[in-house]
């Protein structure tokens, strides 16, 4: 049970609920409490959301979680009830604070940034990353982004027998683009990279986590330090540039924080898991491999069907609020499947399975609303980069164990795989 605990929260929700447990707040050993029921929305079978989840949606979209803690938990799993919550930032709030008691808390002290913010602050912080992420300065990131790739592809070239894509392909990529978005300089990327790895700790209970939170932390104040004395031309350099003074250094290394955690471990487990899709579909492979003009179609499939992100941060009802003809009492707490959501019927037929050919349609992969990943353009483009790239480098790649002896996280929010041993020759 105690592993399981430390599997059901990402990073940023340990340390809150740490940090409020800290302060005779909410009190952490109780997640060990959790009935089952309540982990359905992690919990996979593969790669699909476990049956009861579909289930459940097709009964009730908008359904009481049996949590008992005191607190009333909705999980919402129907694509429009899910949409309508996250693109309703006046009637819910992100700020863990409702959760915890510990009101006065915001952004720029809390690392993580954005994803936990409410308006006007979370306004303010957005703005000064949102022109970081334009399609004209993202494009600059495309030699980069092609050089990290092609590196990592000869890394598995090199290797004499099964290579784990996880560990050279899926994890180096996101990591690497990462360092050429915030301008990490070269002589730093190992120890970022080191960084980030511990950090997600994908293996390891909640205490080593904290411990790479703030290690990373304090590294990347310094990252921040460095470049507010010589600004260069990453995310870091411009926003020192442009908007220096409207922003204190500690906010900086949370945004930064914010960006590596927002977008690592997503992009990561979305490159292996869609080289799994591949490897186990002929006609996708053979599709990607052969034409250029497929891959966009088919990272929008992957994304929506993986849905790797597999609940939105927690929302907090600031009002009696209905939604999807279910009230909700200010206070409650709102869980959006966004997994669930993403294979509505109602958004249209065969969503249970991957087709590569499909017109593409609406998905919430990315969230909605104003808390909708500031990343989403990179991403796709470090993904439509990355899978024809494997595909041509290595035509004859195939699984090394059987497929259903790959390991999977077990319950835990960004589902992704453990390793994913391929034979490249
Ligand atoms: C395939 C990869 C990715 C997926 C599936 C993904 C998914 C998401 C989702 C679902 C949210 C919204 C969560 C919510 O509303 O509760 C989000 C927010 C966010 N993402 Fe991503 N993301 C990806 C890549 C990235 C990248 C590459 C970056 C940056 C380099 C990034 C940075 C962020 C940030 C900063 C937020 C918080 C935005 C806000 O609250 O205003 N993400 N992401």
């Amino acid at each position: 049970m105690v592993s399981m605990r430390s599997r059901i929260m990402t990073w940023a929700t340990r340390w809150y609920l740490s940090r409020a447990s800290k302060k005779g707040g909410f009190d952490l050993s109780r997640m060990a409490l959790l009935p089952d029921s309540a982990l359905m929305p992690l919990k996979r079978d593969g790669l699909d959301p476990i049956p009861a989840l579909g289930e459940q949606r097709d009964r009730e979209p908008v359904s009481k979680l049996p949590i008992p803690f005191g607190v009333n938990v909705w999980l919402v799993t129907g694509y429009e009830a899910a949409k309508t919550v996250l693109g309703d930032a006046k009637g819910y709030s992100n700020d863990f604070a409702n959760l915890v008691g510990d009101h006065g808390a915001s952004a720029s002290h809390s690392p993580g940034g954005l994803g936990f913010a409410d308006p006007p602050e979370h306004t303010r912080l957005r703005k000064l990353l949102t022109p970081e992420f334009t399609m004209r300065r993202l494009s600059r990131l495309t030699p980069g982004i092609t050089a990290i790739i092609d590196q990592q592809l000869d890394e598995m070239a090199a290797a004499d027998g099964p290579v784990d894509l996880v560990e050279h392909f899926a994890l180096p990529i996101p990591s690497l683009v990462i360092c050429e978005l915030l301008g990490v300089p070269y002589d730093d990327r190992d120890d970022f990279q080191r960084l980030s790895m511990a950090r997600f700790d994908l293996f390891g209970g909640a205490t080593a986590s904290l411990g790479a939170i703030s290690e990373s932390l304090a590294y990347l104040t310094q990252v921040v330090k460095k470049q507010r004395a010589e600004p260069g031309d990453g995310l870091l350099g411009m926003i020192i540039k442009e908007h220096g003074d409207q922003v204190s250094d500690q906010e900086l290394a949370g945004l930064a924080d914010g960006v590596l955690t927002g977008g690592f471990e997503t992009t990561a487990s979305m490159l292996a898991l869609g080289a799994l899709v591949l490897l186990q579909d002929e006609d996708a492979f053979k599709l990607i491999h052969d034409d250029d003009s497929a891959v966009h179609g088919f990272v929008e499939e992957v994304l929506r069907y993986l849905t790797v992100v597999q609940v939105a941060f927690p929302r907090f009802a600031r009002k009696d609020i209905e939604v999807g003809g279910v009230r909700i009492s200010e206070g409650d707490v709102v869980i959006v499947s966004l997994s669930g959501a993403d294979r509505d019927p109602k958004l249209g037929p065969g969503l249970e399975k991957v087709d590569p050919h499909r017109t593409p349609t609406s998905h919430l992969a990315f969230g909605h609303g104003v808390h909708r990943c500031i990343g989403a353009e990179l991403a796709r483009m470090e993904l439509r980069a990355a899978y024809p790239a494997l595909l041509r480098r290595f035509p004859n790649m195939r699984l090394a164990t059987p497929a259903e002896e790959l390991t999977y996280r077990k319950v835990s929010i960004v589902y992704g795989l453990d390793t994913l041993p391929v034979l490249v020759d």
